[in-house]
C-alpha cells in the first residue's frame, strides 16, 4: 500500500492523500470538482505558506462573510463578484455566437413582478437626475427584428441607489419597467442618466476591498434581461463609456461590446420632437439575441 493510500500525511503529498480518499465517491462530478478544489487549494497554501495567525484571519474572514449574509444580503456572492469569479462563471455559461450581444452579471437588485408599461413610458418616478431617452431594436443574428421580446430594465436613481435599497424613500418600482416589443422589434422608454455607485461595502468584503487598495464603485449602467421564445435569455447591462470607473468596475462586469453612447441632445427641434422640454441624454442601443440550440 502506498503512503498516500495508507493516509499518512506529508507536506509533499498532502493533496494526493486527501484526493485519494474521495476516489470511491458515487458522484463523479463531485469527485472532479472536489479534486480540483483540493489540489488548487493545497497548491495555494504551499505558495503562500501562511502562519497559523494568518490562517486564523482567513477563517475569521469567511466566518464574518457568513454572518453578514441573510435572505437579502449575500456577502459570498459579493466576494465572488469582487474576485472576478461571478463574471468568469457567467462568461463560461453564456458563450455567444458571433454577432450576438454579450452577457454580464445579474447583480442582487433585480426583482420579479415589475409592472408592464407601454413603450415610451418614463420609468423615473422620483423626477431626480438628468432625463434620458433609451431606444433601439431587439434583433436576431440575421438582423431581423424579434417580436414579443420581454424587456426587463432596472437602474439606480440619481443618488446611486436602487428603489429596493431605499424603501419608503423612493417610490416603489422607481426606475424599473417591463416592456414588450412589437413586430418591428423596437423599444423606447425614458429614464434618468445613471451614475456610478458603490456595491454594498459595509461588510467584510468592503473591508477586504479597502485593504487591497481597491474602491467599491461600479461605473454607471442600466440592467437588462431580454427574453423571447426561441432565443437564449440575455442578462446584461449597457455602460456609460465616459464614467470615471469604466476601467475599474469593482465586479469586473464591463465588456467592450457593452459600452453604449450617451449623447446630450440640445437641439430645440429634437427636444420638441421627442415631447421633452429640456435637453436630455439619448442612448440608442440594439441587442442581438442568440437562438436556442
Ligand atoms: C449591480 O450592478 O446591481 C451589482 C452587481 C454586483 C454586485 C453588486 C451590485
Ligand atoms: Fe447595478
Amino acid at each position: 500500500m502506498s503512503t498516500q493510500d495508507q493516509g499518512y500525511f506529508t507536506e509533499e503529498n498532502s493533496a494526493d492523500v486527501v484526493v485519494s480518499k474521495i476516489a470511491s465517491t458515487t458522484d463523479p462530478r463531485l469527485a472532479e470538482v472536489m479534486s480540483a478544489i483540493i489540489r488548487h487549494l493545497h497548491a495555494a497554501v504551499k505558495e503562500i505558506e501562511p502562519s497559523q495567525d494568518e490562517w486564523l484571519e482567513a477563517i475569521k474572514f469567511l466566518t464574518a462573510t457568513g454572518h453578514k449574509s441573510d435572505d437579502w444580503r449575500q456577502e459570498y456572492i459579493l466576494l465572488s463578484d469582487i474576485l472576478g469569479v461571478s463574471m468568469l462563471v457567467d462568461s463560461i455559461n453564456n458563450r455567444k455566437p458571433s454577432g450576438a450581444s454579450e452577457s454580464t452579471v445579474l447583480g442582487p437588485f433585480h426583482i420579479p413582478d415589475v409592472p408592464e408599461l407601454p413603450m415610451g413610458s418614463n420609468i423615473c418616478l422620483d423626477g431626480k437626475g438628468e432625463p434620458m431617452l433609451i431606444k433601439g431594436r431587439i434583433l436576431n443574428t440575421n438582423g431581423d427584428p424579434i417580436e414579443g421580446t420581454k424587456i426587463d430594465v432596472w437602474q439606480t436613481n440619481d443618488d446611486g441607489f436602487y428603489d429596493v435599497q431605499q424603501k419608503g424613500i423612493q417610490p416603489d418600482f422607481n426606475l424599473r419597467g417591463v416592456f414588450h416589443t412589437g413586430s418591428d422589434g423596437t423599444y423606447t422608454f425614458w429614464g434618468a442618466k445613471p451614475r456610478y455607485y458603490p456595491i454594498p461595502d459595509d461588510g467584510p468584503v468592503g473591508k477586504l476591498l479597502g485593504s487591497m487598495g481597491r474602491h467599491p464603485y461600479r461605473p454607471a449602467h442600466l440592467h437588462y434581461i431580454l427574453e423571447a421564445d426561441g432565443y437564449e435569455t440575455l442578462v446584461t447591462h449597457i455602460f456609460d463609456p465616459d464614467d470615471k470607473y469604466i476601467n475599474s468596475d469593482a465586479v469586473f462586469g464591463v465588456k467592450e461590446s457593452l459600452l453604449a453612447k450617451f449623447d446630450l441632445i440640445e437641439d430645440p427641434e429634437r427636444i420638441r420632437a421627442e415631447g421633452a422640454e429640456d435637453p436630455f441624454y439619448e442612448v440608442v442601443h440594439d441587442f442581438v439575441l442568440a437562438p436556442t440550440s
